[in-house]
């Protein structure tokens, strides 16, 4: 009894006490170059998931018009664009430097329009954590939140003036 006590504690020591090690030694990457650590990806992705994933069956309140598109656009321009660039553009000198990188949400890349427009708008107003994307539900209203979703959903689909209102 005492050996599997003693197996236990060492069992469980020793992990701990290697992480630490490991933490301390400064070979943990901190910077924003290099890849991420084994396993990294995918436990943010799947802790990401088991949070979001019951809040994003909502369909928007708001419908994916002309008018709503520009105002989206209006907000891309002052909130995102810096970040995941503007229409034509190739990633913006800050997207570079961010560990993990922005993606690019505007054509020609396919950005987020194949995802659900909830999964958007919980992205939009909660953040993600650790990441650099902000959450924006202290600094834009509901609408403006559901109106950067559905303009980024319809992204290869908007007209000429919407296109015109993403370029610099
Ligand atoms: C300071 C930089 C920054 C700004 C500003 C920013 N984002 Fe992000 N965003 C990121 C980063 C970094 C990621 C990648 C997160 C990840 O890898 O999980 C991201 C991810 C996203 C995603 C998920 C992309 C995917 O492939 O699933 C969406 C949608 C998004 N951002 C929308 C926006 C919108 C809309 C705005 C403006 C209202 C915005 N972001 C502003 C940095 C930014």
């Amino acid at each position: 009894m005492k050996k599997i006590l003693f197996g236990l504690l060492l069992g469980i020591c020793l992990p701990l006490v290697a992480a630490y090690l490991y933490v301390g030694s400064g070979a943990m990457p901190v910077a924003t170059k290099g890849n991420p650590l084994p396993l990294e990806k995918y436990l943010a992705r799947k802790a990401l998931h088991a949070a979001m994933d019951p809040e994003i069956g909502k369909p928007s309140p708001l419908p994916a018009n002309e008018a709503n598109f520009l105002a989206g656009a209006k907000v891309y321009q002052a909130q995102c664009a810096v970040c995941h660039g503007q229409l034509g553009e190739l990633e913006t000198a800050i997207a570079k430097g961010m560990f993990p990188h922005p993606p690019q949400l505007l054509p020609p890349k396919k950005g987020v329009m194949d995802d659900p427009v909830g999964e958007i708008y919980w992205k939009v107003k909660n953040g993600i954590r650790l990441t650099g994307m902000p959450g924006y539900s202290k600094s834009l209203t509901d609408s403006e939140m559901w109106q950067v979703s559905l303009l980024l959903l319809h992204a290869d689909k908007v007209s000429a003036s919407v296109q015109q209102a993403l370029r610099k």
